[in-house]
């Protein structure tokens, strides 16, 4: 990652007179300079450049930027090319790359290889002692047979048995000429604390885990009856091939159906997955026990949007597991829960009542999980106030979650019918939860794409070409039709006022951004939420957002649209005798008006794009319910456009 102290550094040491000056001829007038711009044609200067801003600005063909952008434009160079050669010029050190250790790779693909054949070999290893060796079959498979799965069933699922031994798993490894250090590497074989080796899957079956190309990665072996100080599940270790919170139980054998029924069903075990398929539910897969990881949940998302959830019996059991459901709404997946009688599991029943029964079970006992939720919370809250207080802060929660606006606010309507609470209310707790465009996730996420893609420190940072080269940058910046003209003039008022006063306590910045978390509006432009974002940031670590902090930005984009913004306040235009140019008084206008004239457009704005939507969804083949519900929806977002509407005096074009 590049350091912004590095980029300041650079930056403050590229005098942008020199830099220009090397192509533009220019002259002083007043704090400024003005030359003919190098990037269009023109024969009176409409060209500026800000030393004390560090900022250059053409009034005729509108490009504007920092000292990295002009460098970017003027050579087209990609961002960190431009940075570099600047570090050069002005002789400041530029940090050294870290090269990619060609041996260290090779050697991770041999032991890749290596890891793979020998679970091959283990997983025809344990099959052969399920279904050949006397043992195998008298103890193995009798309890396969047991627990009522079929022959074809634990065959599809590469079921096996290891041996009750110390080390027949190990001998015939070694036979093989598998060596030692890749048999305790893979888990297969372990130390005692006295040094002595062992087979740690001996006595148990064996459930080999698949990945998504059908590959055995690691073993789950289970005891055969509950032993003392012994895990119901020994599990192979993190390796090379296999990373727990990646792989699913069961994806391989389901991803067909998944994308057939565009459904999942998400259980706890092994089992739960096995007895599914064999009732001919097959678009199932397991989360093996822990609570979903993002990487589990990525990898759902790539075959589909639509995910219920199985739980087991118990009321405390799913209470606790509840909370991790978040993450999938999160995620922007919808959530439907199903729970079984108490003290049975989606493996237990589905044995018990038989594979119609158990179908049917699954299509009509399904429920929404936010509803679910409500319900469940509800029931235990009973009347009393306090409890009641924090079950609706928990259900807004999950709700705030909800990427789509839609859904949120089908949701919210639906929750304060069902806890019969004034909507408002919610509408208020969701939307200081929900402080969208404040989301250090979406950074997270960026920092960690940043971090996996190479072993240069910077090549994480070369802006995406959208954003990064040259032409594209500048076009991005003229082209009015991406920026929501309120979205600018929201940008605008940052960049320009962010430490005005606005009222006794608050500066414009933190004015707009408390204004921005108490109503509901959203903004689209991905720039635009990374400016307010930074400065929600900033204000939080108590420190001053000054123009500095947009001039030098890592985002050339960013620097871009400061600089511009900064330019049409604090440089006239050259040739301003001729044109009627920048508008000085605004600097002198009424920054908490503008404030509050930007944020009501939004609000409307973002009302319009709901009441569209929603229009959309009120379809014929929509349930009575869900009908119903998307009219009043309809109704209540109609009223409050009105009502803002007539704030603003202003008619609303449809
Ligand atoms: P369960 O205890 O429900 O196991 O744990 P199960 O697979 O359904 O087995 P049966 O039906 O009781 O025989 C659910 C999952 O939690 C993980 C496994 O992935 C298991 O399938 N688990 C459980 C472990 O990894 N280790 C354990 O010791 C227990
Ligand atoms: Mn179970």
């Amino acid at each position: 990652m590049i350091p912004q102290a590095k980029i300041d550094e650079i930056i403050q040491a590229a005098n942008i007179e020199q830099v220009i000056g090397d192509y533009v001829r220019l002259k002083r007038r007043g704090a400024n300079l003005t030359g003919l711009c190098p990037f269009h044609s023109e024969k009176s200067p409409s060209f500026s450049v800000s030393p004390a801003k560090g900022i250059f600005k053409c009034f005729g063909c509108g490009k504007a930027g920092n000292v990295v952008n002009f460098v970017m434009e003027h050579d087209s160079l990609g961002y960190i090319p431009a940075l570099k050669h600047l570090a050069e010029k002005f002789n400041v050190e530029w940090p050294q790359q870290e090269f990619v250790n060609v041996d260290e790779e090779r050697k991770q693909r041999d032991e890749k290889e290596s890891l793979q054949i020998l679970n091959n070999w283990a997983n025809d290893y344990f099959q052969d002692i399920l279904w050949q060796n006397e043992t195998g079959q008298a103890v193995g498979l009798s309890y396969f047979e047991n627990r009522g799965f079929r022959h074809d069933t634990i065959k599809k699922f590469n079921l096996g048995f290891s041996l009750d031994s110390w080390s027949a798993f190990f001998d015939k490894a070694i036979a093989n000429q598998f060596s030692e250090e890749l048999l305790f590497s893979s888990g297969l074989v372990k130390h005692k604390e006295d040094g002595k080796k062992f087979d740690a899957y001996r006595g148990r079956v064996i459930f080999p885990i698949h990945n998504l190309n059908g590959k055995v990665i690691a073993f789950a072996g289970r005891y055969l009856k509950k032993e003392p100080n012994s895990p119901k599940y020994v599990n192979s270790p993190e390796t090379i091939l296999y990373h727990k919170s990646n792989e699913l139980y069961g994806l391989y054998f389901a991803k067909n159906e998944i994308r057939k029924q565009d459904s999942v069903y998400l259980v706890e075990g092994y089992t739960d997955v096995i007895s599914m398929h064999q009732s001919g539910v097959e678009n199932v897969v397991a989360s093996s026990g822990t609570s979903l990881t993002e990487g589990q949940i990525r990898l759902i998302k790539r075959f589909t949007e639509n995910v219920t959830v199985l739980f087991d019996g118990d009321a405390a059991g799913i209470k606790a597991s509840i909370r991790g459901i978040d993450m999938l709404l999160e995620q922007g997946l919808n959530v439907r829960v199903l729970t079984f009688p108490d003290g049975d599991d989606p493996d237990s029943y589905s044995q018990k009542v038989g594979s119609d029964a158990f179908k049917e079970y699954l299509e009509t006992k399904r429920q929404d999980f936010i509803v679910f939720k409500v319900n469940l919370l509800l029931n235990d809250a009973g009347n009393d106030p306090i409890k009641k207080a924090t079950v609706t802060r928990d259900i807004v929660e999950s709700i705030s979650k909800i990427p789509d606006s839609i859904k949120r606010s089908v949701f919210v309507n639906e929750c304060a019918r069902l806890m019969s609470i004034d909507e408002q209310v919610l509408l208020v707790e969701l939307n200081k939860l929900r402080k969208q465009f404040l989301t250090d996730k979406d950074r997270e996420q960026q920092q960690q794409q940043r971090n996996t893609e190479s072993n240069d420190p910077f090549e994480g940072f070369e802006p995406t070409p959208e954003q990064g080269y040259a032409d594209d940058l500048q076009d991005t910046l003229n082209n009015s039709s991406i920026f929501d003209e309120q979205e600018r003039d929201l940008i605008r008022l940052i960049i320009n006022f962010a430490n005005k006063t606005v009222n006794e306590t608050e500066t414009a910045a933190s004015y707009l951004l408390r204004k921005l978390i108490e109503k509901e509006i959203e903004i689209d432009h991905p720039i635009v939420t990374l400016i307010l974002d930074e400065t929600y940031h900033v204000i939080e670590r108590g420190e001053i957002v000054d123009d500095r902090f947009f001039t030098n930005h890592q985002n050339p984009l960013i620097t871009a649209l400061a600089a511009d913004m900064l330019a049409r306040e604090y440089i006239l235009s050259p040739n301003w005798e001729k044109r009627a140019a920048v508008k000085m008084d605004s600097f002198f206008k009424d920054t908490k008006a503008d404030i509050d004239s930007a944020i009501l457009h939004l609000q409307i704005k973002y009302i319009n794009k709901l009441i569209v939507k929603n229009q959309k969804e009120l379809k014929p083949e929509l349930s009575e319910e869900d009908f119903e519900l998307h009219q009043r929806v309809h109704m209540d977002l109609t009223k409050k456009r009105n009502e803002l509407t007539k704030k603003i005096g202003t008619v609303i074009v449809k």
